[in-house]
Parts: structure tokens; sequence; C-alpha cells
């Protein structure tokens, strides 16, 4: 049984790490469109196109659910894909909802109106398209009230991350963490809105201190897959493989480089194929 997960390039590996972990026995197609990354800089119609392109791929090739593991595809382009109609039979959703929901600690399809919760000064770090978007804060206004959200566009981070570069994308969060905090101080929490970025988790803690409390996607996208298809288990749709029988990890890039990178990243071996 499969579900497709899409990203730009090596950061939705960070999702597809943990929902492997967390669902063993379904199989995930990966897409990462190396390609074209960074999505980041790139416009929303472009974005659009781009994600629609990957999408359809997966869903042709038999994934009934493609999750976007992207939070600039998940902005620039999942809601017109919802909203012009997806085929019969398939879906796709993407990252955003399972870290607001876990922001505002509310539990999955909690619809009630929004109201007041504990944090109150937010640290948003997101590619410059997502936080062009303000599509976190759009979500979040559904959610919760009186929340402070100071976003920092990290240029420059996607692209050494891709890049293999972890000593430049080190020195670009520190830069990214001292601009935010010329702008916010002291917030409580941080969002690492974007799906590279906890592959830098570490330095990002560093630089913002032990008391802020950062949030990635990872782990919490794995638990709200994991409570929807406990809900809609036909959604996992047919398996898909790669011909040797092992996880099948589509690139659009080098899929020597990438294989070699995202093997670095994850720490196990993961052979790409061309998509
Ligand atoms: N991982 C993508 C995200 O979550 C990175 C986008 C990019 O390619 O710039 O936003």
């Amino acid at each position: 049984m499969a579900v497709g997960i899409f990203d730009s390039g090596l950061g939705g590996l960070t999702v597809y790490d943990a929902v492997t972990k967390r669902l063993p026995d379904v199989s995930f197609v990966y897409y990462g469109d190396n390609k074209h990354a960074p999505y980041g800089v790139r416009d929303a119609q472009d974005v659009y196109e781009l994600t629609k392109a990957a999408v359809t791929r997966l869903w042709d090739m038999g994934c009934t659910l493609v999750i976007l593991a992207c939070n600039t595809a998940s902005a620039a382009a999942l809601r017109r894909m919802q909203e012009e109609g997806v085929p019969p039979g398939k879906r796709v959703l993407g990252v955003f909802v399972p870290l607001i929901e876990a922001l505002t600690e509310r539990q999955w399809g909690d619809n009630s109106p929004p109201r007041e919760v504990a944090v109150k000064h937010v640290a948003l770090f997101a590619t410059p398209a997502t936080v062009a978007s303000r599509a976190f804060q759009r979500e979040l206004a559904f959610r919760a009230i009186g929340v402070d959200v100071e976003a920092q566009a990290c240029g420059g981070v996607v692209d050494a991350i891709e890049d293999g570069d972890m000593i430049l994308a080190e020195a670009l969060v520190r830069s990214h963490v001292d601009a935010l905090k010329r702008k916010m101080p002291t917030p409580e929490a941080a969002i690492l809105g974007c799906t590279h970025y906890p592959l830098m988790a570490e330095v990002f803690q560093d630089a913002l201190g032990a008391g802020v409390k950062v949030f990635s996607q990872a782990d919490l996208v794995a638990e709200s897959l994991a409570d929807y298809l406990g809900r809609r288990p036909e959604m996992e749709g047919p398996a898909v493989t790669a011909p040797d029988g092992g996880p099948l990890l589509l690139t659009t890039g080098n899929p020597a480089k990438v294989s070699d990178h995202a093997t670095r990243f994850l720490r196990r071996r993961l052979a790409f194929t061309a998509a």
C-alpha cells in the first residue's frame, strides 16, 4: 500500500523518516523535485504548476493519498489544487495543520471557534514564498486569538542543504535567528516552517536558546497521518515498490548525488532513481 510523499528536494525526507518509522507496514513513495529546488524563491504560479505535475505523477503511479511534505507547496498550491478538484478517490494533504494543532493544543478535527492559547509570541522560520503567502498566519487565525507571529524568511538555507554545504547552512540559520531576535527578542516558541529545517534543528535550538520550544513537523505529521489512516484505511491504496522490492524513491535531480546526500542526512542507505 503506498502513500506518496512529495517535496521540492531533500527536506521531505525528514517527514519520510518519521512516517516510515511510525507506520512500518505502509509503503511510501518519495518524490523529490530536486531539479527545481528551491521552490521558496519561486512565485506562487510556478510552485503550483511544479507541485501539481509531481502530485499527478504520484497519483498516476498508484498512490491514493499524497502528502505535500513541503510548506512552500502547501502554502502556494494545496488550497488551489483542492478547490479545482482532485481525481475521484484521490487525496492530497499538506503539513501546516498538524503543526498548528500542536501549537494551539488542539485535538485533530477540533473545529471549535478560535480561542486564547498559552503561547503569545511565536517565531516562524520559513522560505520566502511561505512567509509571503501568510498561509501559516491564516491557518493559525482559524484556531487561536492573541498570538503574535514574527516571520523570518530564511533565504539561502534550502540551497545550502540541497548542495550539502552544512557549514553555510549553519551560518545562515544563525544569522536568520539573529535577525528574528532583533524583531522579537523573546519568542516563547519557534516553528520550523520548512521541512528542510529539521535537518538543522540543533542549530536553531542552540541559536534560539534552551528556553524556546521548537516545533518541527516530522513527528507531528506522522502522528496525524497514523490517525488519518486509522479512520480512512482505504486511503493507503495499492502497494508501490521499486523493482528490487525496496522503497521507491524518485528524484528529478541527479540520483547518485541525491542518494548520497539523503543517506548522509537520514544515516541509512537510501537509493534514488530518476523520476
Ligand atoms: N521543504 C520545503 C518547505 O517545506 C522547501 C522549499 C524550497 O524548496 O524552498 O518549504
